[in-house]
This record gives structure tokens, C-alpha cells and sequence, in this order.
């Protein structure tokens, strides 16, 4: 499997501290069944700041350290970029790191208490740049619970979304699972990933979450999940299925 997100590098952020425990972590996705991970530290969250060229040599670092510890897991380069006025004159500063330095998709995160009034305006300006931000854990964020639609139209104006494992399996509680199922019925998210950031209480969860999706919506649903995040590795653009507005009633399921 391929996690597009998680807090892996060490010592960047509330992540791994250290070397030994981003080596644990590792060991623990690879018994978790994960091939290939994007590290994808924060940026501009308030807290910290990690620019491109740091992640990119604490990568090369960690998949040096993988390789003489002899774990089967390919770190990919990503960052998580809390969404701010001023991305743009961060992009312009090489400062931004798409995934797998790609320059076509960027783990996008929202402030977990609101969607900020400019992050349309950001989206389409990140669009018209040729790069496709995908809006990680919609499912956490207070506003979006409160208002789906809003979610509806960020999808629609061409951002894809990211949820997060634990959601799905009920680690952030009901409300947010119930959010999540939502989510993935209206087509509004196009990729599952860990959000990892240590091996007890937020770790590799994926398979468990993949599994919930095929008993509720079969393993079709489970297999674009994997497809999409394989596309990302293999450089080719995610399949992108058609979202549907909340007004309209869905039947059955979860
Ligand atoms: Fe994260």
C-alpha cells in the first residue's frame, strides 16, 4: 500500500522526534503493509516551518538510514502546507514542496476551526499555476462538519481531498466517522492516507480503514483509493470521480 501522509522525518515537527523513533515508525508501516510513504512534514502551521530543501535532505537521510537498516520502505518527498495569504510568495521562494517535487499536487491543509474566507481564491490560483491542491482531513474540520456544501463546492472547483484513516475508523469519534462516510459517498475524497505521526495513538491504520470501505461500498471503492495514490507514485494523474451535491438523497449504505 501507499500512504501519501505522514509525519515520518525526524525532528521536524509533532511527528517522529528522533532518528530511532522515525526508523520504528518505519518498521511499522512496512508490518502494516505500506511500500512507499510521502513524508510530509508541516509548514507554516503557526508552529513550524520546513521548507523544501530541508525535507529533501532529511529524505535523502532517512531513506539512507531505511536502506542500511534494511527496511522495505521508499520514502517520497511531500509537505503538509497550512493554507496562508501569502503561498504564492512562498512557491515564488522554492519553498513549497509538491508531491514527490512534482510541481502538480500539494497536501493542502485547512485551519481545523474554520475554512478561511481567501481559500477559494487560493485554490484557483493554485489550479491556474497547474497544480491540484488536495485538502487533507476535510472530515476534522468544524466548519465543513457544519456546512457540507462548502466541501461540495471545493471539490467542484477542482480540489481533491485526503481522508484520514482513523477517521474512518472511528479513532476522532462519531460525529467525524459519520463526516467521513459522507465524504466518500458523495465522491468527495479521492484518497485515504495515515496521517501518521507515531506508532501509538496515531499510527499505520490504513488497512483496517480499507477494509471498513469494502464491507460498506465493496472492494471497487477500496481499489480506486489504492489506484489513486498508486497514480501519484507512478506520476499520472488521479482518477477523478464526478461529486455529488448533498441535496441529493443517498440510499442505503454504512
Ligand atoms: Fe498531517
Amino acid at each position: 500500500m501507499i500512504d501519501i501522509h505522514c509525519h515520518i522525518l525526524p525532528g521536524v515537527d509533532d511527528g517522529s522526534a528522533d532518528m530511532k523513533e522515525s526508523l520504528n515508525m518505519a518498521r511499522k508501516a512496512v508490518e502494516a503493509g505500506i511500500t512507499h510513504l510521502f513524508a510530509t512534514p508541516h509548514h507554516l502551521n503557526e508552529k513550524y516551518v520546513n521548507v523544501k530543501r530541508d525535507i529533501i535532505d532529511r529524505a535523502v537521510r532517512l531513506n539512507d538510514s531505511l536502506q542500511q537498516n534494511n527496511i522495505p520502505l521508499i520514502i517520497h518527498l511531500g509537505q503538509e502546507v497550512r493554507i496562508h495569504r501569502d503561498i504564492f510568495t512562498s512557491l515564488e521562494k522554492e519553498e513549497i514542496l509538491t508531491l514527490d517535487d512534482n510541481g502538480k499536487y500539494l497536501l493542502l491543509e485547512l485551519p481545523s476551526g474554520k475554512v478561511p474566507t481567501y481559500t477559494k481564491e487560493v485554490i484557483y490560483e493554485l489550479l491556474l499555476k497547474g497544480i491540484t491542491p488536495i485538502i487533507v482531513h476535510p472530515e476534522r474540520n468544524k466548519e465543513l462538519i457544519e456546512n457540507h456544501k462548502l466541501l461540495f463546492e471545493l471539490v467542484q472547483e477542482g480540489a481533491l481531498t485526503q481522508l484520514t484513516s482513523g477517521s474512518i475508523n472511528g479513532n476522532f469519534g462519531k460525529k467525524i466517522q459519520s463526516f467521513s462516510k459522507k465524504i466518500i459517498e458523495h465522491n468527495l475524497s479521492h484518497f485515504i492516507a495515515t496521517d501518521a505521526h507515531n506508532i501509538i495513538s496515531r499510527g499505520f491504520s490504513l488497512q483496517h480503514a480499507y477494509e471498513i470501505i469494502t464491507k460498506a461500498y465493496g472492494i471497487e471503492r477500496t481499489f480506486y483509493f489504492k489506484e489513486n495514490a498508486e497514480q501519484l507514485i507512478k506520476k499520472q494523474s488521479p482518477f477523478i470521480e464526478k461529486p455529488v451535491p448533498f441535496k441529493k438523497k443517498i440510499f442505503g449504505i454504512f
